[in-house]
């Protein structure tokens, strides 16, 4: 399993996406997070299809989609279509799961299942074996800049370890209050897609920024 680092979209210049999401490209992210917020789900509201589409026209690494939406059942295609290679829906949203997790492997895109920092592991279990990727939130998802929460350490160990016993690579990604700090304690506990916004967007040097938090979180990385 490999350390990748995701910057965040969200925390870029809003009037400057797109060089936003070349710099990140350039920088030699792994992929770009991309936050799709409905106001319902979350009290915010963000982007929509048409930046995904945006960012797919400039960049060549892929899109990682996160839908903080109440029913992302109704809006996996148009992401597909807008470009995003990879979409994660929550355990939490108020739609059939399992069914939308299929629909959107069977258009060709990874599937990821997200849970919020109060969410017991066991609550995925049921279709861990279904997806790709598992998007364990370390911020109360909605906004950027927010501070890690630790208490979500150990939900990270638990599902590495239930991988592994399935012999299962799963890629396991936090999102949240990531910086090269809290980079290090995620990968200790199993997480290996790293999404990093506001540490990583604020810096002078995102280049060094990526470096750096790949080669401290590999050194560490429990797989
Ligand atoms: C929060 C979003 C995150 C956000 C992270 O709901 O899911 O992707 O951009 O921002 P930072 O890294 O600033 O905490
Ligand atoms: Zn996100």
């Amino acid at each position: 399993m490999k350390i990748q680092i995701l910057p965040s979209l969200l925390a870029a210049d809003i009037g400057n996406l797109e060089a936003a999401a070349r710099r990140a490209e350039e920088c030699g992210a792994d992929a770009l997070h991309i936050d799709i917020m409905d106001g319902h789900f979350v009290p915010n509201i963000s982007f929509g299809p048409n930046v995904v589409q945006m960012c797919k026209k400039c960049i060549k690494i892929p899109l990682s989609v996160h839908l903080m939406l109440s029913n992302p059942d109704q809006y996996v295609k148009r992401f597909r279509d807008a470009g995003a290679d990879s979409l994660s829906i929550h355990i939490e949203a108020e739609c059939d799961v399992p069914e939308t997790l299929d629909l959107i492997s069977d258009l060709g895109m990874r599937s990821g299942i997200t849970l919020n920092p109060e969410t017991p592991a066991k609550m995925i279990f049921p279709v861990i074996d279904q997806v790709d990727e598992v998007l364990c939130m370390t911020v109360h998802p909605g906004y950027g800049g927010q501070s890690f929460i630790a208490d979500v350490l150990p939900k990270i160990h638990v599902i590495r370890e239930r991988a592994k016993a399935a012999g299962k690579n799963l890629d396991i990604m936090v999102d949240g209050g990531i910086n090269s700090d809290t980079a290090v304690l995620c990968a200790e506990q199993g997480a290996n897609l790293l999404v990093a916004g506001t540490s990583l967007y604020a810096l002078k040097d995102m280049r060094d920024g990526i470096y750096q938090m790949r080669q401290r979180a590999a050194e560490k990385l429990f797989v």
